[in-house]
C-alpha cells in the first residue's frame, strides 16, 4: 500500500525541538511577538490583530497529559490571529483504544485542520505525525523537551532585563527534564552562559551530554546549589517530580531538598536576579521566594500567548 508521507508546503515549518530550527528564526519569533504584544496594549483578550494573518485557519490541539498554561495560551494565540482552535481528547480517539494507526489520524487531521499541536507522553509519537501530517506540528511538551514554553522564557528574559541574553547569566537549579533540555538548546542557539545545579546523578541523559560536548556551549554543572546560582541573572526552576516521572517520589525529593529555592539561596545570586518558573510548582520553591517581587512567573505564562503567536505564524509561512 502506498503510504500517506508528508506533502509539505514550503513555506510551512514544524516547531518540535530548538536545536533543529535557524537561530536567526527563533530570534524573528522573539521580535515579531515583541512588535504584537505591544500593538495588543489596548486591544481586549479576544479581541483579533489587525490583518486576522490566520484568518480561517484552525489549530487542533491535543493533550495526552495534563495542561492549563499551554492550553489557554495557544487557545488565545490562534483567536489573536483570526483562526479557531478545536481541543481533543486522546481518550476519546480511535487512535487510543480503537487501534486507529497514527499515519489515518494524521492524515484526517491534515484533511480538517491547518497545523497541530500535540503534548504527548511519547517522543517517537511527535516524530511519527510528523512523518504523516501535511500541516505543521507543533511540540506541546514531549518526555524530552518544552521547546515552546522556552522560547517565551527567553523572549520574558529579555523583556525584564531589557537586554540580549547572551550577556546574562542564566542558572537552572532543579532536575534534569524536558524544560532544562530545551533551555539547554537555548543556550546553544542563544550563546548565553548557563550553570546548572542538581544532585550528581541527576544529571541530563547522555544524548543531552553528547548534544553539549557536540555544539559550542557556555554550560556548566554544579552539585551546588549556592555555587550555580553565583551572579546569577535569572534563576530558573521546575517541579522535581515531572507529570508521568516513574521515580521513587520520597527519595528523589529527599536528594533534591539542598537544592531548593529559598530567600537564603537567592542571596548568592545577583541583588536584581528573578525568578522564573514554568509551573506548576512544587515545594522546590519556598513561597517567600515565589511571592516575592524577583519572581516574575505571573509575567512569564502570559508571554506564552505572545510567543507562541509568533510560533504559529513561523509554522504558517507568514512571519515577516
Ligand atoms: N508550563 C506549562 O506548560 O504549563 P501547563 O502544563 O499547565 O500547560
Ligand atoms: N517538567 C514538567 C513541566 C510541566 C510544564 C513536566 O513535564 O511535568
Amino acid at each position: 500500500m502506498k503510504k500517506f508521507a508528508q506533502v509539505f508546503d514550503n513555506n510551512m515549518k514544524n516547531f518540535i525541538n530548538l536545536d533543529e530550527i535557524p537561530a536567526k528564526d527563533l530570534r524573528k519569533i522573539i521580535f515579531d511577538a515583541k512588535r504584537r504584544k505591544n500593538l495588543r496594549k489596548k486591544l481586549n483578550t479576544l479581541e483579533v490583530d489587525k490583518g486576522a494573518p490566520l484568518k480561517g485557519k484552525l489549530l487542533i490541539q491535543m493533550f495526552e497529559k495534563t495542561s492549563l498554561r499551554t492550553r489557554l495560551s495557544f487557545y488565545l494565540a490562534i483567536k489573536q490571529l483570526g483562526g479557531s482552535t478545536l481541543t481533543l481528547r486522546a481518550d476519546e480517539l480511535h487512535m487510543s483504544g480503537g487501534g486507529e494507526s497514527i499515519e489515518d489520524t494524521a492524515k484526517i487531521l491534515s484533511t480538517f485542520g491547518n497545523a497541530f499541536m500535540l503534548r504527548t507522553d511519547s517522543d517517537k509519537k511527535l516524530e511519527d505525525f510528523k512523518r504523516y501530517l501535511s500541516i505543521p506540528i507543533i511540540n506541546g511538551l514531549s518526555p524530552s523537551s518544552h521547546p515552546t514554553q522556552i522560547l517565551s522564557d527567553v523572549f520574558t528574559v529579555e523583556e525584564i532585563k531589557k537586554k540580549s541574553i547572551s550577556n546574562l547569566n542564566i542558572t537552572w537549579i532543579g532536575d534534569s527534564n524536558n524544560v532544562l533540555n530545551s533551555l539547554i538548546m537555548a543556550s546553544v542557539k542563544f550563546s548565553f552562559k548557563l550553570n546548572i545545579g542538581c544532585p550528581k546523578n541527576y544529571r541530563p541523559k547522555e544524548n543531552i551530554l553528547t548534544y553539549i560536548n557536540n555544539n559550542k556551549n557556555k554550560i556548566s554543572f554544579f552539585s551546588d546549589a549556592k555555587k550555580a546560582v553565583n551572579g546569577a541573572d535569572v534563576i530558573f526552576s521546575d517541579k522535581v517530580i515531572s507529570m508521568n516521572d516513574k521515580v521513587n517520589k520520597k527519595k528523589k525529593l529527599n536528594e533534591f531538598k539542598k537544592f531548593k529555592i529559598d530567600e537564603e539561596l537567592m542571596s548568592f545570586a545577583k541583588s536584581d536576579c528573578i525568578f522564573l518558573h514554568c509551573l506548576p510548582r512544587g515545594s522546590e520553591v519556598d513561597e517567600k521566594v515565589f511571592s516575592s517581587k524577583k519572581s516574575k512567573v505571573w509575567q512569564q505564562a502570559m508571554n506564552r500567548v505572545h510567543v507562541q503567536k509568533s510560533i504559529l505564524l513561523y509554522c504558517f509561512g507568514k512571519l515577516r
